[in-house]
């Protein structure tokens, strides 16, 4: 697949994949493409555990089902209430965010609410959190990989210079998954709720054997697309973006963007970007 391709199709897969195994060639593919990315000093301060076994995959699917419902009941939408939009002029209006496009028309009404300080107990008690639980669950579970990325302590070091540096690092190798895995065809989902919760990250890690000199920053799942694959019952998009001309400034921050760039064509988007103001 074309680079561009991969960009423009790249998504993050909120539902489930194909039941197929991943062809061994194509894991090999996907890891052999990672270490290409770039690492400060070419440290390559990152190791990847793929997840096959079912057994395991029963285990992270029931930690992660259950650290999304206990986030759910407690301060998650309060803490992450800024990133949520409900509406499509809400979702016009900042262009970023996580727009909860469809869920049971029963919630709708509801659904300002949920950011209450109430919200964990009201979403207890419509049965909210629970759904979600066992929809995360359930992707887990029938995902037939999951890879689980740990980082060399030597060099993740939140607030020491090597430890941005290996966020870098991390947010590079992390987008080499994304694009080759587009290119499979394959999706791929960030598994972020069970490392939220302290003792739910020990115990995978424990799970995975990883060593006390690497730490365990991330969990996705990935498998081929389904043909066709049903949305869960709350479901979100997120492929609306702020325009060229808010994303960058030419010289200072404060001079508009240059004419010959405002008005250079899109190569990427020749015909409309995704969800584009008219
Ligand atoms: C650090 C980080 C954490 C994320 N955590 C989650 C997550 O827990 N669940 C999820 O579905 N997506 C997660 N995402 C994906 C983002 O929500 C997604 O990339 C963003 O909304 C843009 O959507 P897109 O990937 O479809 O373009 C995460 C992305 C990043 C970079």
């Amino acid at each position: 697949m074309d680079l561009l391709d991969a960009i423009r199709l790249r998504r993050t897969t909120n539902n489930k994949f194909a039941p197929d195994p991943i062809k061994p060639e194509h894991i090999r593919l996907l890891i052999e493409a990672a270490s290409r990315s770039p690492s400060h000093f070419n440290s390559q301060p990152w190791r990847f555990l793929l997840i096959r076994d079912q057994g395991k995959r029963d285990a992270l699917a029931e930690l992660a089902g259950a650290s999304m419902k206990e986030l759910m009941e407690g301060e998650f939408f309060q803490r992450y209430r800024r990133y949520f939009r409900f509406d499509d002029s809400e979702a016009d209006g900042q262009r970023d965010g996580i727009y909860i496009d469809h869920m049971p028309a029963v919630l709708r009404p509801f659904i300002k609410q949920v950011f209450s300080p109430q919200s964990g107990k009201l979403l207890g008690m419509f049965g909210v959190s629970k759904l979600l639980g066992s929809n995360q669950a359930d992707i887990v579970r029938e995902s037939p990989l999951i890879l689980a990325i740990a980082m060399n302590r030597e060099e993740y070091k939140p607030g020491e210079l090597s430890g941005l540096y290996s966020t870098i690092s991390l947010g590079a190798v992390i987008q080499t998954f994304w694009l080759v895995t587009t290119s499979l065809n394959m999706g791929m989902q960030f598994i972020s709720t069970p490392l939220e919760v302290p003792e739910r990250k020990a115990l995978i890690a424990e799970m995975l054997a990883v060593p006390p000199t690497h730490e365990l920053v991330a969990l996705f799942r990935m498998g081929y697309k389904a043909d066709e694959a049903k949305r869960n019952s709350i479901d979100w998009t997120s492929s609306q973006r702020k325009p060229f001309d808010e994303l960058a400034h030419t010289e200072t921050w404060d001079a508009p963007m240059a004419e010959d760039l405002q008005n250079a064509p899109s190569l990427l988007w020749p015909e409309k970007a995704p969800n584009a103001k008219d």
